[in-house]
């Protein structure tokens, strides 16, 4: 393998300022880092002395195995800084090329990691592997672009999202590779300009936005693009999930599925605003979250179960503006063909329907 980091959390809280031109380079093994040692506090110490020179920084993890424990590398700070390994190409902002793994002794089950507040950065050719919870989690962040990651867990692992996205705007994942047992990626309140694309998916319960509804407070979710994606043997494919009963009203709009290959998945197309798993709501009260302004456009492939398509909107207020054009979804089983439902809407439906829509 090479470079096993042995990470419980790694929880970023940082500030990256523009990109300037001097460049200081601080090496871990400049600050004790051993291979196959805890480098836990060599790495925050070259972090702090990147983080409070001026100019431009690198923080470099010579390539080789490592043990790294918990660490918080936060901000703010005087000038852009990278981390990296030495062999990496020089341009990235942020690209550590490490393979995440967990701790078996936490207490609390530990995230791979936390971006938090970060803002104008790039994450590059990371690897998360088993984590015990969230695989990645971004918070607070602006402007973030994620690009060659891959994130790998088996299919039974529980609550393990691999990238969960929460009050943050114009985040980009490009070009991943997820498998894990929960939703490869989740978008959850305050995701704002999301663009997801080219992104392989499976196992796992798919690209959701949501679940929402089930907090006081929370903010609309705008503007997200899935584009380009393929999902295999997962659960459900493209998904906007609502809590019924939630405490206040919310929005979702502009969201648009976009040139998605489906593989024997077993819910492709799913708006679920009755989402409430194992009894935890009041599942009689309607969703308050109003959801409008979305398409699933060329959507094709083989579906795992008879119902293909279910639109499933609040009987309290209904989806608008909902587009279903081009649709191809194909269902093997002994039950006939592909099927689908639609309650408390009436989705604009141009090009193919395969289901024929809102047909059971
Ligand atoms: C994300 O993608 C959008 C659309 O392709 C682009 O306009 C934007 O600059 C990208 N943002 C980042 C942070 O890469
Ligand atoms: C899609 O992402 C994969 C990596 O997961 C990459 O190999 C491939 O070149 C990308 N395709 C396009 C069209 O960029
Ligand atoms: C998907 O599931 C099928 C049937 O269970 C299996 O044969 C196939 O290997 C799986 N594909 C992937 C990429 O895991
Ligand atoms: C609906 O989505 C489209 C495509 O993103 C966008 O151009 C348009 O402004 C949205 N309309 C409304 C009323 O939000």
């Amino acid at each position: 393998m090479g470079k096993t980091l042995s990470i419980a959390t790694l929880s970023l809280l940082l500030f990256l300022a523009s990109t300037g031109n001097a460049l200081n380079v601080f090496d871990v093994t400049k600050y004790g880092a051993q291979a196959n040692a805890d480098i836990t506090q060599a790495l925050l110490n070259a972090w702090k002395a990147a983080c409070a020179a001026a100019g431009s920084s690198r923080v470099v993890v010579p390539e080789g195995t490592y043990r790294l424990g918990e660490v918080s590398l936060r901000g703010p700070c005087m000038g852009p800084i990278e981390v990296l390994e030495l062999s990496m190409a020089k341009d990235k902002l942020l690209g550590n090329k490490m393979i995440v793994g967990e701790n078996t002794n936490c207490k609390t089950l530990a995230i791979n990691l936390r971006f938090d507040f970060i803002t104008n950065s790039i994450v590059r050719d990371i690897r998360s592997m088993n984590s015990k919870n969230f695989h990645i989690n971004v918070f607070g962040c602006k402007n973030l672009m994620f690009q060659h990651i891959i994130v790998s867990a088996p299919g039974n692992s529980v609550n393990t999202d691999g990238i969960h996205i929460g009050r943050s705007s114009g985040i980009n994942i490009t070009d991943s590779n997820i498998g894990t047992g929960d939703d490869c990626i989740s978008l959850g309140d305050g995701s704002q300009d999301v663009t997801i694309r080219n992104v392989s998916c499976g196992p796992g319960h798919g690209i959701s936005i949501g679940s929402l509804g089930k907090y006081m407070n929370e903010q609309p979710v705008f503007g997200i693009r899935v584009i380009g994606c393929t999902l295999t043997n997962t659960t459900n494919g493209v998904r906007i999930k609502t809590w019924p009963s939630n405490p206040t009203s919310g929005s979702a709009t502009d969201m648009h599925f976009e040139d998605i290959i489906m593989n024997n998945v077993a819910n492709p197309i799913i708006i679920d605003q009755v989402y409430c798993p194992w009894n935890q709501c009041k599942a009689q009260i309607p969703s308050k979250i109003k959801l409008s302004n979305i398409s699933f456009r060329n959507i094709r492939g083989t579906s795992a179960t008879k119902e293909a398509v279910e639109l499933i909107c609040s009987r309290n207020i209904l989806c608008e503006r909902v587009v279903l054009a081009n649709i191809d979804l194909t269902y093997q089983g002994l039950e006939g063909p592909a099927t689908s439902t639609c309650a408390n809407v009436n989705p604009i439906i141009s090009g193919k329907q395969n289901p024929p829509a809102c047909v059971l």
